[in-house]
């Protein structure tokens, strides 16, 4: 099966290392991909913008794709994957109409409520609001501060914050790029991420995991993108994922299908677990990252069947999926003065660069005389298997030290509140 792949970070490294391990894919092809996704598959970097959809039909088209996998959320919202499958191509990703479930948080609010799935109570600020109405509605929440940008704001647009200068500030930031904003009440309890495979009504989980967002060891620092991750999490109460399926995101593909814009792809579910249970932090309408680099490294189904399956209506088609029994941690190598102004151009030495076991690409690419150097704000994803969460998280941290790029940093407690048992669901 021919497939592409399109976007050129982490969680597409992934997705690309998975695909190359599946004996149904013979051909492996990226739009841009990265120096890492360049030894496994044909890059692609002349193809154009990967929200271009024109763009990306000519590149399936030359490159005669039996499967597109579209990864980023941009290209989603945009309509690259209409445009994909009106060609005539199997695409795995939803439709632009689905995607506003990542798109417009006022939309994917709207969604819960019409499905009945619990999460966060909000407002929604428009451009043009008064003064007055700003405040008061900043009175009615807190004392931390949950504001959203309701668009796509590429991992900027949530401040969650105890200072109410720093609420105000993003509302008033938001509302000046022209945005509606959203403020919610603030979900207690751990944050649990769950990717399920959708198509229609029919939902398929994959391992539950969790993100760390803050810079900074001790979740202190800016939010990033996401600086690593760790699968599965031994915390989660018995049948965990079987509720989250059922509860917050089997009612929102029904939801989706009952308005006539079925779901098709991969669906986020953030969710924070409570006292009162889990409530839904936010959807996404694609595979997050970096999640994905653990998650993915102890998937043992074939992926390739599984996504094609999904594009082409199938998905009921496919039992539960198989995982290794063992644990995987990512920790994420970002540049410089990451994530304000990330410094690029560094070269990249060290070893495991070549090893998809041990290292997934994210920021990188070749220099003029073939150096591998960081191009973007996370460069590597550093990755840890074990037959225990200690052992993964040892293993990652011996290959975070075999690596060098100058002034770059990762958070040294990946998954360790986890390894300690402080994770507890408040009660
Ligand atoms: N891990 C956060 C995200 O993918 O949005």
């Amino acid at each position: 099966m021919r497939t592409l792949v399109i976007g050129s970070g982490g969680r597409e490294h992934a997705l690309i290392n998975a695909l190359a391990h599946d004996p149904a894919i013979d051909e492996l092809h990226a739009a841009p991909g990265n120096a890492g996704i360049a030894r496994q598959a044909t890059c692609h970097p002349e193809a154009g913008p990967i929200d271009n959809a024109v763009a990306m039909v000519t590149l399936a088209e030359e490159i005669q794709a039996e499967l597109v996998v579209i990864g980023p959320e941009a290209p989603l919202v945009s309509g690259v994957s209409d445009a994909l499958r009106e060609a005539g191509f199997a695409v795995f990703g939803p439709s632009a109409a689905a995607a506003r479930l990542e798109g417009s948080k006022a939309f994917a609010k709207q969604i819960m409520k019409d499905a009945g799935v619990a999460t966060a109570t909000a407002d929604e600020l428009n451009p043009g609001v008064s003064d007055a109405e700003i405040e008061e509605i900043l009175d009615r929440y807190g004392p931390i501060w949950v504001v959203k940008d309701d668009g796509l704001a590429g991992g900027k647009g949530v401040v969650v914050t105890p200072e109410r200068t720093a609420a105000r500030a993003h509302v008033d930031a938001v509302l000046a790029a022209g945005n509606p904003v959203l403020l919610e009440t603030f979900l207690d309890g751990p944050e649990v991420s769950l990717f399920c495979l959708v198509d229609g009504e029919t939902v398929v989980p994959l391992l539950p995991a969790q993100d760390h967002k803050r810079a900074y060891d001790h979740d202190e620092g800016p939010n990033t993108g996401g600086m690593g991750a760790y699968t599965p999490l031994d915390w989660l109460p018995e049948g965990a994922t079987q509720t989250l399926v059922d509860d917050l995101v089997a009612p929102v593909a029904r939801e989706m299908v009952r308005r006539g814009t079925p779901y098709s792809g991969l669906l986020y579910l953030g969710a924070a677990w409570g006292a009162k249970g889990p409530a839904v932090v936010e959807f996404n309408a694609r595979f997050g990252d970096p999640e994905t680099q653990p998650i993915l490294s102890l998937l043992k189904t074939p992926l390739g069947e599984v996504l094609h399956a999904t594009a082409t209506g199938r998905l009921s088609e496919i039992g539960p999926l198989d995982w290794a029994d063992e644990y995987a941690v990512t920790v994420v190598v970002a540049a410089k003065n990451y994530p304000i102004s990330p410094v690029k151009g560094g070269e990249i030495t060290g070893e495991g660069l070549d090893d998809p076991a041990v290292v997934l690409h994210a920021g990188t690419s070749r220099d003029a005389e073939g150096r591998l150097i960081a191009s973007g704000g996370r460069v590597l994803n550093i990755m840890g298997r074990g037959k225990t969460l200690v052992q993964a998280c040892e293993e990652v941290y011996r290959n975070v030290d075999k690596l060098q790029l100058e002034g770059s940093f990762t958070r040294s407690d990946i998954a360790r509140k986890a390894v300690e048992g402080e994770i507890r669901i408040p009660e």
